[in-house]
């Protein structure tokens, strides 16, 4: 069924010059856009979008991290979007991500790792809300 997913392009990709070049990889593997916006993470708001990571010890790394500049964060549809597009991004560490993924191109660590990409299904609706009221979504 087609489904949906949340992603962020992370500040380091952003701040690089590959939002064009990311955005441009997503819609070539077949993604909708069904919202997109340029925005900046307070600590709040990064505390609670990875509030299941709270008790990780890179979590205080994390949020420092999404909140050092701008992220770019969409809505995407596809057939299969959670499973295909974590496939398109590619493994959380870039030294493990296969040839072609968009973390191995982009990402530089395990932490600066250029994009996310929801888990679930159930995530990726509360991911998608967190960042777009339903008027935003289309
Ligand atoms: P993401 O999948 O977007 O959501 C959780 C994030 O935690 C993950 O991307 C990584 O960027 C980050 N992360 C995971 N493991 C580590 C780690 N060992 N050190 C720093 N950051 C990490």
């Amino acid at each position: 069924a087609t489904n949906k997913t949340l992603t962020m392009i992370k500040p380091d990709a952003v701040k690089a010059g590959h939002t064009g070049a990311i955005l441009a990889q997503i819609n070539e593997a077949g993604f909708r856009i069904v919202a997109l916006k340029m925005t900046q993470l307070s600590t709040a708001a990064a505390e609670r979008f990875y509030a299941v990571h709270k008790e990780r010890p890179f979590f205080g790394e994390l949020v420092e991290f999404m909140t050092s500049g701008p992220i770019v964060a969409a809505i995407l549809e596809k057939d299969n979007a959670v499973a295909d597009f974590r496939t398109l991004i590619g493994s959380t560490n870039p030294a493990e991500a296969a040839e072609g993924t968009i973390r191995a191109k982009y990402a530089t660590s395990i932490g600066e790792n250029a994009i996310h990409g929801s888990d679930s299904d159930e995530n990726a609706q509360i991911e998608g809300d967190f960042h777009f009221a339903g008027l935003e979504q289309f």
